[in-house]
Order: C-alpha cells, then structure tokens, then sequence
C-alpha cells in the first residue's frame, strides 16, 4: 500500500510540475489549512531538498512569513558538517510578528546550522525617496550585493489579500489590489490569476527581475486556500523553480486543469 501511494505521489509531482511549468515539484502528505503541523512537513521537505544543494560555501537569501519558519526550525535536522552558511533576507521588515520577518528566520537558520546571518533593519515599503537615499547608505548597499551573490533562494507565497492586510497596506494600494483581482503575492508583488504583475510594494530588498540570475529557488507554500496564489505566481515564475507544497494545494491547482 505504501509503495503504492509513494508512486502515486510522484506522478501527481510531475503533473503538477507540468502544469505549472517548472522544474520540479515536491508535495507532503496532507493539507496545511486542516493540520498546521503540515506545515513542519514542508518545511522537513523544504529543508531535505536545500541539503541536497548543498556546496563548500553557501549564500542563502531567504524571505519571511510562517512557511519559512518551519523551513528555519527543520534546518537542525539537515547535515551541514564542513559547511560554510550565510543567510541573508531578501526582504526588509513587513508588519505582523517579529518571528516571520526575513531577519529573524535568518538568524533561527543560521542558529541551527552554525552559520552566519545579515540583517536588514529598514521596513519593508519605503517611498521611492527613502529608498534612493537607502541605497546610498553602505551597510545596506552591500547586504544587496550579498542577495544579488547568492546562490540559493528561499520564499513564500502568500495570498493577495493576506499579505495586503499583514503589511498594513494603504488604502490607495489596497484598491489597486482589491479592484485590479489580485490573488497571489510573493517578493512583494501581487499578481492577478495570469500571472500579471498589478501591484508592487516600493522596496529595498530581491526585485523579481533579479530571479533569473540565481541557481536555484525553492518556493515554499501550502495549504487548499493558497492554490490560487501558487499559481498565479508560477505564472511567470523562473522555470528553474522548485516548489514544496502539500497535498491540500496540489489537488485544489491540478483540480482546475
Ligand atoms: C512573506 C513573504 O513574509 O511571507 C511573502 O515576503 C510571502 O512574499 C509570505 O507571500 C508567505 O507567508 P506565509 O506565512 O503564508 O508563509
């Protein structure tokens, strides 16, 4: 019966990764929203699929929010012996809980795996002033140089209206979200269900145009009610993406097809 449901699951991983046009596509068991511990699941998958990318030096720009937090917590359990790991946040700080900022799932990941970590202590959404004057300032100059350098990207996915209200969203931009259908975030940006770009928050940190030049990506979201924001932000995603996700959304986006 297990052999059964393991090559089951690995057809259902293909077909998902066909559908949503990337790489490769690893899925838990199971469905986030019914049973947080899922979560934990993927961040153990998430964890397992970054070891096997491993090198002698490793630059990783990670991003925030809950998903990246399990990620945090199961990087205890990868061996990293002979390492080097830097963790650098892709991301200044959002609104919510100091725990799901890029920051503090930067130093809990370099906290478990004897690495090092950078901080970028500037909010998130600054205005297009603040953030020219911001790239002049030299410590946050060359933690975007360090992003840029990376190797590995680590992120989420959230949904549109979700991560609107997580970061206090003005109401300006919180029409341009609602009114232009915004259904899924990451990097920042929201995207409508093509995949088109309707909203972006004015930031600091990884620009999606920036994407392309890394080696590898693991995206990282799960749960029936982000199925919609998966894919919408694979859309356009760079089709080196790996993504780890449960049972929950896979079903729900390959339910649509
Ligand atoms: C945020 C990322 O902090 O986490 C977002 O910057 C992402 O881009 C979000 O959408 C996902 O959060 P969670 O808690 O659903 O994993």
């Amino acid at each position: 019966v297990l052999m059964r449901e393991i090559i089951g699951i690995h057809k259902v991983e293909q077909q998902l990764s066909e559908c949503l046009g990337i790489a490769e596509t690893i899925i838990v068991p199971g469905d986030s929203d019914k049973m947080p511990l899922i979560k934990d699941e993927i961040g153990k998958a998430c964890a397992r699929r970054l070891e096997a990318l491993l090198v002698e030096k490793n630059t990783i720009t990670v991003t925030g929010g809950t998903t990246m937090g399990s990620v945090a917590n199961a990087l205890m359990e990868i061996n990293v012996e002979g390492k080097e790991m830097i963790f650098v946040p892709a991301r200044g700080g959002v609104g919510g809980k100091v725990s799901d900022q890029a920051n503090s799932i930067c130093a809990v990941m370099a906290d478990n795996t004897g690495g090092t970590h950078r901080v970028m202590y500037v909010p998130d959404e600054v205005s297009d002033e603040l953030r020219t004057i911001l790239l002049k300032e030299p410590s946050i100059n060359n933690t975007l140089t360090l992003i840029r350098s990376a190797d590995i990207v680590l992120h989420g996915i959230g949904e549109a209206m979700k991560m609107a209200e997580r970061r206090n969203t003005d109401e300006e931009s919180m029409n341009k979200i609602i009114k232009r259908h915004a259904v899924g975030e990451a990097f920042g940006y929201y995207f409508d269900s093509d995949g088109n770009i309707v909203h972006k928050v004015s930031t600091i940190g990884l620009q999606l145009e920036d994407l392309p030049h890394f080696k590898y990506i693991i995206a990282a979201a799960g749960g029936k009610s982000k199925a919609t924001a998966i894919k919408s932000y694979m859309k356009n995603a760079p089709r080196s993406t790996v993504l780890v996700t449960d049972e929950g959304a896979a079903k729900e986006i390959l339910k649509g097809e």
